[in-house]
């Protein structure tokens, strides 16, 4: 079966600088093609997410591993999940800190006994592990946070993307990879720093079925504001109405009317076991970039009013 792959790098209020938007689709099609070409050469779908996630994460302007945004006290904790379609097996990890990649610690947790630990039980793994102690602290977001922090934490998020000319008010970043590998199998993937400037404790979206979900018919990674997808469990209600029987691009379009009826703020991208590759968003942009197997393509400038775009498989 011919692969398919869509990945993602937040939601969020308009880009301005043109010269950040160019950047921003350098990075998004730069890992979509590296990623396709070892879906092409056979990895499977898991495999890819996983290591889609870990470049997405590297990426220091994308809110996910080195980059991530701090929370209110000025610290990094972040956020990470892994839904096997195939073995419909979910596993995450909540709020852990001083780790590169958070989505190798949920891709670890695909074969335990307990899959989804927070904050105290992460960490413990982290060291069970022998994994290296890493900062993910960038210059940009320490300024970002010492800005807000001027402002007593008035702003609802952090930037979507660490960049200067990109920032402004209320972004919303994470990051995600959802592919369809050449056995058929899907997996989804989904990594954050957070909203930014959050109370301690407060638990995202992220490593939740609703904003990472996937079966053997369909898989979704989200992004935007996590109490907002979370209220709408976004994942897993677009993934089982297509589970149910609805084409995947029905899903997206129902799903994302109703999260524009409730004014929720956020973004969507997902495939099915039909090749069919959708995304949607109810923010102002989506920054997602996929690939068909002929083509590459992205979501960076689509602001038609449109909900929802999509392809057939
Ligand atoms: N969607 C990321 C978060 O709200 O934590």
């Amino acid at each position: 079966m011919q692969p398919k792959l869509i990945i993602h790098g937040g939601a969020g209020s308009s880009l301005k600088g043109k010269g950040g938007v160019e950047a921003v689709r350098r990075s998004l099609h730069e890992i979509v093609a590296q990623i396709y070409t070892q879906l092409a050469a056979g990895l499977s779908a898991t495999e890819a997410v996983v290591r889609g996630c870990q470049l997405l994460e590297d990426e220091p302007r994308f809110n996910a591993g080195t980059g991530s945004v701090l929370q209110s006290d000025g610290q990094i904790r972040m956020s990470a999940a892994l839904m096997d379609g195939n073995l419909q097996r979910f596993s995450g990890v909540i709020n852990v800190a001083r780790i590169k990649n958070p989505i190798m610690l949920a891709q670890y947790l695909q074969t335990s006994e307990d899959r989804v630990l927070s904050d105290y039980g992460a960490m413990e793994l982290v060291r069970e592990l022998g994994l290296p102690s890493y900062d993910p602290l960038t210059e940009i977001r320490l300024q970002e946070w010492l800005q807000e922090r001027e402002g007593n934490f008035s702003r609802e998020m952090a930037g979507v993307i660490a960049e200067a000319e990109l920032i402004d008010t209320a972004r919303r970043g994470t990051i995600g990879v959802v592919a369809l590998d050449m056995q058929g199998r899907i997996a989804a993937g989904t990594s954050t720093g957070g909203k930014g400037f959050e109370r301690i404790g407060r638990v995202s979206d992220s490593a939740m079925p609703a904003g990472n979900y996937a079966t053997a018919q369909a898989g979704v990674s989200c992004t935007g504001i996590g109490e907002d997808i979370i209220n709408e469990c976004l994942a897993a209600r677009i993934v089982i109405r297509v589970a149910d029987g609805m084409p995947l691009a029905a899903a997206f379009e129902k799903s994302m009317q109703e999260a524009q009826q409730n004014q929720r703020d956020l973004g969507a991208i997902g495939l099915d076991a039909t090749g069919a590759i959708a995304w949607g968003k109810t923010s102002e942009v989506l920054l997602a970039a996929y690939h068909t197997g002929e083509a590459i393509g992205d979501t960076l400038e689509w602001q038609n009013g449109a909900l929802t775009g999509s392809l057939l498989g």
